[in-house]
């Protein structure tokens, strides 16, 4: 294995089998939270946040403390970052002192400067176009379920706002997969048409297809798995009754619901918002797999930290029998 430093920064950045390396190696985390220790010594992790955060935060402070290093988080509010130091200057600092980069920030074209200058791996933790991090999360609760890491054939459904990183991300990330991915969402809410056609392209290779239509029921018919996301993303909040009025026939509840698999399940990669985008009946009922779901951040981010410095050292040993 030669040496080569690789980032994640947008869902499309792996292929299909490194995609299911790190879900296996991700498996092997969640039996055994110490089952490689890349970071020992302790190396740092910079993880930074131009943005709230519950799940990320907690899941990376408390898996790269697990992965022996030193999880050090920088709030916007007390870097120089925040008060406008160049990214590419940053980028440069933290690589001299750190293993990794991880960052939740607002454009992608912000995180592409970070990785451009870094000399560590980056890691996008959410940014307006993609949630990577979250998508292996909830890959992995579907092979937790079905006991297996092949994904392929499988049929996920997404519907609510589809023009957000949530959408962008399950379109990429299930092309990679080989799944089958349905996006449902109301006109003017709609994945990014160039997005949408990288995920065809690459659902293409890898024997995946995606649908993007304005029809919910079309898209949850016979799915394995259901998803959902708020209708108002970080920063919208103003806008909550004005854009909820568009959304109500997206709502995730028991009717809607029926038209999947029996045994499908339902995730949601929080924070919800009971009563709009999903009833409590279903959020909370047994299709819900939404505790799996958030703690499996923790697992599958080991496990994507573990394959990047795996990649950067040229160590295939980090990633024991999934090499
Ligand atoms: N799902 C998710 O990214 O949660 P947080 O915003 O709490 O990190």
């Amino acid at each position: 294995m030669m040496p080569k430093l690789r980032h994640m920064l947008r869902d499309d950045d792996i292929t299909h089998a490194e995609q299911k390396q790190i879900l296996d190696l991700g498996m092997k985390f969640w039996k055994n939270r110490y089952y490689s220790r890349p970071f020992e010594g302790p190396q740092g992790v910079a993880i930074l946040f131009d943005k709230p955060s519950t799940r990320t935060r907690t899941s990376f402070s408390v898996g790269v403390a697990e992965l022996g290093g030193y999880p050090l988080v920088i709030d916007k509010s007390g870097s120089q970052l925040g008060r406008g130091e160049p990214v590419e200057d940053t980028s440069r600092v933290l690589s001299r002192m750190n293993s990794a980069i991880v960052w939740r920030t607002f454009g992608q074209d912000l995180i592409e400067r970070m990785a451009q200058y870094s000399s560590v791996p980056v890691i996008n933790a959410l940014t307006d176009d993609f949630h990577p991090c979250q998508i292996l999360a909830d890959f992995l609760t579907i092979a937790q379920h079905c006991k297996s890491t092949d994904l392929k054939g499988k049929t996920i459904a997404y519907v609510g706002d589809s023009a957000n990183n949530m959408a962008h991300s399950y379109l990429l990330g299930g092309a990679v997969a080989g799944m089958n991915v349905r996006i449902a969402g109301p006109l003017g809410f709609l994945p990014r048409e160039d997005i949408a056609d990288d995920a065809r392209a690459r659902a293409a290779e890898t024997g995946g297809s995606i649908l993007v239509t304005t029809d919910p029921q079309e898209a949850v018919k016979e799915a394995d798995c259901v998803f959902t996301d708020t209708w108002v993303s970080m920063g919208e909040e103003e806008d909550y009754e004005l854009k909820s009025n568009l959304f109500w026939d997206y709502q995730v509840n028991a009717e809607l619901m029926s038209l999947a698999k029996p045994d499908a399940l339902f995730q949601h990669c929080l924070p919800a918002y009971r009563g709009k985008e999903v009833t409590s009946e279903i959020i909370d009922g047994k299709q819900s797999v939404v505790w799996d779901e958030a703690e499996n951040r923790l697992h599958a981010q080991k496990a994507l930290l573990t394959w990047l410095v795996a990649q950067q050292r040229g160590d295939e040993s980090l990633l024991g029998e999934t090499a």
